[in-house]
C-alpha cells in the first residue's frame, strides 16, 4: 500500500474563546449548554465508549440517550463486548466531538447497568423497524451473510404481528456516573481552552488545563 502522507491537513481553530467565569459549577449543567448548542450537529448526541479489559482498551460509538443528576444513560445489548467488559471493568470513558462547535468533552466514570424496567421502557419507545432490528440482532455473533440478518427480521416479523414487539433477552442500558468532566474548545493558534472538573467536597473543582 502507498503510504498516505497528511501533514498538511490543519484545520484553524476560531471558534471562540472560553473563560473559567462563565463555566457553570456544575459540569451537568455545562454539559447540557453544551449539548444544546450542538443541535444542528446530524447526532449531536453519539457519543464514543471506551471500555477497557486485560489492558486493553476497546471503542464504539453509542446514543446517549438520557442525562440527570446520576450521569449518561445509553442502550445496548449486555451481551456484547461492550456489555461483557462494563461487567468485568466498569471504569468508562465518553467522549463528544461536536466539530462544527470545535468543541469536545471528555467523560471518565463508572458504568451500572440500569434496571429492566427502564431499559424496557425505552425499547417500547423505539419505532417498531428499530426494535425489530435488535430484536433480530445477536450483537456481535457472527453472521454468514446479510440474508441470515433479514431472515430473522422477517420471523420475527410474523412472530409479532399485531402485538407488541419483545425486547431481546439481552436488552440493556447502562448510566455512567462520571469520576471526572473535561472540556475543550479549540482557538486560534492553538491556544485552546481546557477545563477539568473533578469531585471536591460535595462539588467539584473546576481547573483551566494547558492544551
Ligand atoms: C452513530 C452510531 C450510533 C450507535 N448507537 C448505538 C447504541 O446506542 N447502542 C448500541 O448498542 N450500538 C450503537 N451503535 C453501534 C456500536 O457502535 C457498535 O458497533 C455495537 O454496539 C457493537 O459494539 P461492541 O461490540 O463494542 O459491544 C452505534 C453506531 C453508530 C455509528
Amino acid at each position: 500500500m502507498e503510504p498516505m502522507e497528511l501533514s498538511h491537513v490543519r484545520k484553524e481553530y476560531s471558534e471562540s474563546t472560553l473563560r473559567k467565569k462563565d463555566l457553570s459549577h456544575n459540569p451537568f449543567e455545562e454539559f447540557k449548554k453544551w449539548l444544546h448548542a450542538a443541535k444542528e450537529d446530524p447526532e449531536p448526541n453519539a457519543m464514543q465508549l471506551a471500555t477497557t479489559v486485560n489492558d486493553r482498551p476497546s471503542l464504539r460509538t453509542v446514543l446517549l440517550k438520557e442525562v440527570n443528576e446520576k450521569g449518561f444513560i445509553f442502550f445496548t445489548h449486555t451481551e456484547s463486548r461492550k456489555g461483557k467488559e462494563i461487567l468485568k471493568n466498569p471504569n468508562v470513558s465518553l467522549l463528544f466531538l461536536w466539530k462544527e462547535m470545535e468543541r469536545q468533552i471528555i467523560i471518565e466514570g463508572k458504568a451500572e447497568p440500569v434496571s429492566k424496567e427502564k431499559a424496557h421502557a425505552y425499547f417500547e419507545k423505539r419505532p417498531r423497524k428499530s426494535q425489530l432490528g435488535s430484536a433480530a440482532s445477536v450483537q456481535d455473533a457472527h453472521l454468514a451473510s446479510k440474508e441470515e440478518l433479514i431472515k430473522a427480521y422477517e420471523a420475527l416479523t410474523k412472530k409479532f404481528e399485531g402485538r407488541q414487539v419483545e425486547p431481546p433477552e439481552d436488552w440493556g442500558g447502562y448510566l455512567v456516573k462520571p469520576t471526572r468532566f473535561e472540556f475543550w474548545q479549540g482557538s486560534e493558534a492553538r491556544l485552546h481552552d481546557r477545563f477539568e472538573y473533578v469531585p471536591k467536597d460535595n462539588g467539584w473543582r473546576l481547573q483551566r488545563l494547558s492544551p
